[in-house]
Formats: C-alpha cells, structure tokens, sequence
C-alpha cells in the first residue's frame, strides 16, 4: 500500500536529470574514529542508491550533509567531511570535489565544467552559521547552483534547518530520494496500519526519551516488550528491588501507571524475569544471573537475563508486525550483548515485518550480525522516533508545502 505520507510529494525520479545540476541533502553525519576512520558506514550505504542514480541518469551532482555537532569551521579537524568525501570516491570510482568555503563561487564555477568524472561535495553544512539557524541567505546561496533539489537525508529531516527547510521551499524542483521514500513507507506501515499481532520492543537507558513515543505506540501496539535499563524503572514502580541499577525516580509513577494501562486495555507488558548483573558497570569479572526479577543491593543490572530472553523470544513468535527500539543491556561490552542479542536473533527468526528504529538500536542491529534480515533498519535516530509517534518531519513537508514565493510575498 503506497503511503500517505508520501501523497503529494515528487520523488528522484519524477524529475529528468541529465546535465542538471542536482543538490543531495544527504545524512552522511556517520562515527570517526581518532584516526579520522568511519567506524559505521550504513549511512553512507544507505545514501547509495539516490546517488548512483543520479550518476547513471547524468547529474551534475552536489552531494551535501551535516556532521557531528560543530561549532563552526574552527572545528574543522574534528568535524570535516573530507574522510567521508574519500570514502565515496572508493564507493563510487569517481573524483570528489570538496569545496571548503562556504558562500563562495566555487560549486557554481565548478558546475559550469563538471565532468562526469567529477562530483561536487559541499564541507559540512553545519560550518555555516546559517545552516542551524534555518537562515534563507545561506539557502539562497545553494539555490544559485541547484536545479533540482533532492532530501534523502531522514536522520537529519526533523531539523528545521537550512539545507533541509529553507532550501526547498525556495525551489521549484524539489522531491525525495529513495532512502527518505522507503524510511517513510516501512515506518508508515509500522505506524499506521500494522498487521497484527503487533508488538513493540522498547529499551535504552530511558524511559523519559521514550515518554511519547510509548503513549502513542500503547494505543496500537498488542504486546509491549520492556529491557534496557528503562525497565528497572518499571521494575521500581511494581517495588521490585533493583539493587543500583539506574532508575529514573521522577518516572515511577509514570510508569506504574503505564502498567496499570496496559492491564486495563487487555495489552500484554512484558518486564524482565531475571538479570545478568555486576557490581559495577565496568566490572565484567562479578557478571552473574539472578534467579528472578530482584537484583540484590549493591549490584546493578546490565543485561535481561536467559529466562527473559526465553520469555521475549516466545512473544515475539506470535508478531506479525515488529518494532524494535532500543537495547536490552549495555551492549557495546560483549560480556553484556547477550541479551541485545537474543532478542534480535529472536526477532529476526519471525515471519514478521520487522523495523528497528535508528541510533543505538541501530548499532546494535549491526553488532548482532544480523542486519540483513530486518526488514527495515532506520537510519535515523530522533527522526524515527518522532515519526513514529506522529509529528510531521519538517524535511518532509518541507517539500511538499507550495512554494514560499507562491505562499510569501517577497521582502
Ligand atoms: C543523527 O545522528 O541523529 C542525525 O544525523 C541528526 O543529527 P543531530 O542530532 O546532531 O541533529
């Protein structure tokens, strides 16, 4: 079923490319490591398909992107798209340009010539003031040296900023590329019309950056599935003993109440049966499994424990719509990925259409080593979760609203 979202709104495809030149607001916003090495490249994977496809129809191409969060070009060492830049010229066979100089002539001198050898990469966007401020000079400064303008940038499209709202609403030729597209369609499906049993795994450190995602997904959603540290908030509220495991006080009642809801509407909430806990969060050696729910002063759990993983595995058998948000235990140390682990075995193990929400989720999806057999791994981390509990993308109606000379009379 084409999604609603979607109505309305111009893709990639819809516009003849050749010898136009094309701006691709892209989220290449990926992890470096010291040596300047890119730790995760799904972005840039998944940036692929739109690119290449621009390549085949004969584009001029200006491929431009957020990364880290600088505070301007003094950040350059830190925060320059140039590993990202050497990286695509590996991928894709061809020369990329970057221009470092925001506001100069350059993209559009160097358009004029562009072989099809040659791409153009802008430095990232965030060096220019303008970009976080949503400021229409720095807009207009790109719409100069663009045609067509292209958002395949989901991570970055709940950001009204300048290269994703003020850009395109000074465009005439504006649409979605193909990552944006499929990211909309499977989150879509999850969100508006998921094929039941429906059931939703939530992790993560927090409930309070879950808060409204949980309220809106517990109206839909058949069974809620509950690891990560969060639960030992939930854990709390039922006055479980959790030992020191974080727990966020100003969120007990909250979640004894979410509890209280679920029961009342017949939703089935799962919370963890047992725990692999430590002494402290660095001390791998202490690791040991508790018999039941309770974790004992003095210790901390870190990791859903084998009985709940059973448990979680058997629910999920009966989903024919998953989604999955967040980490069951401190993954990033192997001793405590056993957990984040079973449940992505687990979930991918279902006939179920199975869509993991980006960020940690994400990781860890790619750390379990078996990214491939999701349905949908979302490559954006605030994004996804905003979509997915209902608010409009500003990137994305940012394309679809007529265009601000059309609606703005011009100062
Ligand atoms: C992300 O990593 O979630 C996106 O690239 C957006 O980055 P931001 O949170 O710094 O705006």
């Amino acid at each position: 079923m084409p999604s609603k979202t979607l109505e309305g709104i111009k893709s990639i495809e819809n516009f003849p490319l050749e010898d136009k030149r094309l701006f691709l607001r892209l989220d290449l916003n990926v992890p470096l490591n010291e040596a300047g090495e890119i730790t995760d490249d799904t972005r840039v994977q998944a940036a692929l398909p739109t690119i290449r496809y621009a390549i085949d129809k004969g584009a001029k191409i200006v491929l431009a992107s957020h990364l880290g969060r600088p505070k301007g070009p003094q950040d350059r060492d830190k925060y320059s798209l140039e590993p990202v830049a050497k990286y695509l010229t590996g991928l894709l066979g061809k020369e990329i340009i970057l221009v470092e100089e925001s506001r100069s002539h350059a993209p559009k001198a160097l358009l004029a010539g562009l072989k099809p050898s040659q791409i153009i990469m802008l430095e990232n966007l965030r060096f220019d003031p303008g970009e976080e401020k949503n400021d229409r000079d720095f807009a207009q400064w790109i719409a100069e040296f663009t045609d067509i303008y292209i958002n395949d940038a989901f991570g970055a499209s709940h950001r009204a900023h300048a290269s994703i709202v003020a850009l395109p609403e000074l465009m005439e030729k504006r649409g979605l590329g193909f990552l944006m597209r499929k990211e909309i369609e499977m989150l879509d499906r999850v969100r508006l019309n998921p094929e039941h049993p429906f059931i939703t795994v939530l992790g993560g450190a927090k409930v309070s950056d879950k808060i409204e995602v949980i309220e809106v997904l517990m109206d839909r959603v058949d069974s809620l599935i509950i690891g990560g540290a969060m639960a030992y908030t939930f854990l709390a509220s039922q006055n479980i003993a959790v030992g020191k495991s974080l727990v966020e006080k100003d969120r007990i009642r909250f979640a004894g109440e979410l509890i209280d809801r679920a029961k009342a509407r017949g939703k089935r909430l799962l919370l963890p049966i047992d725990h692999r806990i430590t002494k402290d969060i660095k001390d791998t050696a202490s690791l040991k499994v508790t018999d039941t729910a309770a974790i004992p002063d003095g210790w901390m759990g870190v990791d859903i424990g084998p009985k709940t993983e059973a448990a979680y595995a058997a629910e999920l058998k009966r989903g024919k719509t998953i989604f999955w948000n967040g980490p069951m235990g401190v993954f990033e140390t192997p001793e405590f990925a056993q957990g984040t682990f079973a449940v992505a075995r687990a979930i991918t193990e279902t006939s179920a259409i199975t869509v993991v929400g980006g960020g940690d989720s994400a990781s860890a999806a790619q750390a379990s080593g078996l990214a491939d057999k999701f349905s949908h791994i979302s490559t954006g981390g605030g994004a996804s979760l905003e979509f997915l509990q209902g608010d409009k993308l500003p990137g994305v109606e940012a394309v679809r609203a007529p265009k601000r000379s059309e609606a703005v009379v011009e100062e």
